[in-house]
């Protein structure tokens, strides 16, 4: 049966986003880097938030009847970067799929495929991520029960309805569903803005072999970084061939205390010059981020919002921290030390440029508005958030590394003449203990601030294993 031709993308675009190049640009990219973008999952590469998207996490019940499926009836169903890259090829609902290590046990895959956190599974690293442990976990997330998670996406949700359905008729008694979560973009002018109002998506790094021209400021990572067995992948040497061209995908449920977020700035408005309250308390809040709500950064315009430089993706990454007369190692008057965009990608902070610390981020935010009686209250009664989706080739380079060792360290950057920049204050996370930021008043630079509650409440996650078409039809399934 000949499938309807989509008229309209799956995937939202914002100005602001990086450009995709065309499917012929990345074609020629990828035969010139010896990569496959026929193979390599859509959801990968592309790193653009979907206008829905449902996360199926699911154990298999029984393994002789899932690979039999997953062979005949799911393969042919897996979007690939190729599909996903041209509205003309994309299906009415994108599938992908990944496994835990849990799940690919149950396959009867013995490999190791050479990543630790991986194989321990996200439970075991709550504590090595800042969480206080499992308490605010969602049960699901618990005891290793997830073997695996089908990312659906469209433009509907009543197109996930049936792709699901269909899946799951297929699937029978083959697997069970353990936890569902339902990802949307916001509504109206709020679309690719995430839950605390500010655009998500607009820094990711440009993959060789994917990318054909990266924007000024975009940092460009070899494949290898994102995907296994391809070049600059740190342990290439350890990967069974089946697993090149996968990729680890990090999911977090990230809880966002939107109200008591927006308490915080009004309640802390920074006081410059001629700024109003509300200017002010706008200004707390970009620098928390190091970007305003519209995507442009505080490093480039420091005081004011500037709509035109946040949709202008050839100028919106064009800064690196540094500028002239500026005292590189005390200076936050532009940009604090701890803003979140800061301490995730530190830019000319380090030098040489860092390489490898770079993840391609594809997540949707997930939950209602705020309601009215939330934000007279001041106080989450529903719960909202990210479902935040992480691509890397080593967890513990990727998503791990910048959590634990750059977002949740107090001297993280360390190579500056203060006593230390304090935690990322939007994903910083003490194992839910105050957290001291330093740098957010560009008016006062000793001026500390000691965060009571987290806004980001980790309700855990997984960590899966995304493996390449391939592999899926292949070793996986035989
Ligand atoms: C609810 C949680 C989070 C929110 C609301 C959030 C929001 C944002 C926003 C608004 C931006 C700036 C726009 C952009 O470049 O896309 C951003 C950038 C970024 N975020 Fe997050 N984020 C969250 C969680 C995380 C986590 C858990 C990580 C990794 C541990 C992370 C890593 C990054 C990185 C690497 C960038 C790009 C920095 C750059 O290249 O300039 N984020 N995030």
């Amino acid at each position: 049966m000949l499938r309807p031709r989509r008229t309209s993308s799956i995937l939202i675009s914002p100005n602001a986003f990086p450009s995709l190049p065309t499917v012929q640009e990345a074609t020629t990219a990828a035969a010139a880097a010896s990569l496959n973008l026929d193979i390599i999952q859509g959801d990968i590469l592309i790193g653009m938030t979907k206008i829905v998207e449902r996360f199926f996490f699911f154990s298999i019940t029984n393994a002789t009847a899932f690979k039999s499926i997953l062979r005949n009836d799911i393969v042919p169903l897996i979007t690939s970067t190729t599909q996903l890259l041209s509205v003309s090829t994309q299906p009415t609902t994108a599938l992908n799929i990944a496994f835990s290590q849990v799940g690919l046990q149950a396959l009867g895959i013995t490999d190791d495929i050479g990543d630790p956190l991986f194989t321990n599974g996200q439970e075991k690293d709550a504590s090595g991520l800042g969480d206080p442990g499992t308490v605010n976990w969602v049960p699901s997330f618990l005891n290793k029960g997830i073997h695996g998670v089908f990312l659906l996406a469209s433009d509907t949700s009543s197109n996930i309805d049936n792709e699901l359905n269909s899946l799951l008729s297929s699937l029978g008694t083959s697997i069970e569903e353990i936890y569902t979560l339902d990802g949307a973009a916001r509504p109206g002018t709020e679309q690719g803005h995430e839950h605390f109002g500010f655009l998500d998506g607009i820094s990711q790094p440009a993959v060789n072999g994917f990318t054909t021209t990266p924007h000024p400021g975009q940092e460009v990572v070899e494949p290898g970084v994102i995907l296994l067995g391809e070049s600059n992948d740190p342990n290439i040497t350890v990967r069974p061939s089946w697993a090149i061209d996968g990729s680890f995908l990090a999911f977090r449920q990230l809880e966002q205390k939107v109200p008591e977020f927006n308490q915080f700035l009004v309640d802390n408005p920074i006081q410059e010059g001629n700024l109003t309250a509300e200017q002010g308390s706008a200004l707390l809040g970009a620098r928390m981020f190091g970007r305003w709500q519209s995507g442009a950064p505080v490093d480039l315009s420091p005081l004011f919002d500037d709509p035109e430089l946040a949709a202008d993706p050839n100028r919106n990454n064009n800064f690196n921290y540094t500028h002239a007369g500026f005292d590189f190692t005390s200076d936050q008057t532009h940009c604090p030390f701890s803003a979140h965009i800061r301490k995730t990608a530190p830019r000319a902070d380090l030098s040489p440029i860092n390489v490898k610390n770079h993840i391609i981020r594809s997540s949707i935010p997930y939950g209602p508005e705020v309601t009215p009686e939330e934000a007279s209250s001041n106080t989450t009664t529903v719960e909202r958030g990210l479902a935040f989706v992480a691509y890397q080739s080593a967890l513990a380079n990727g998503f791990h590394f910048l959590q634990q060792t750059w977002a949740n360290n107090p001297k993280f950057i360390n190579n500056k003449n203060i006593s230390a920049p304090g935690f990322d204050p939007i994903i910083g996370a003490n194992k839910g203990q105050p957290r001291n930021t330093a740098g957010l008043d560009p008016t006062d630079a000793n001026k500390n601030t000691t965060f009571l509650i987290d806004f980001v409440v980790s309700r855990g996650g997984e960590y899966f294993f995304s493996p390449s078409i391939s592999a899926l039809a292949g070793t996986l399934s035989a």
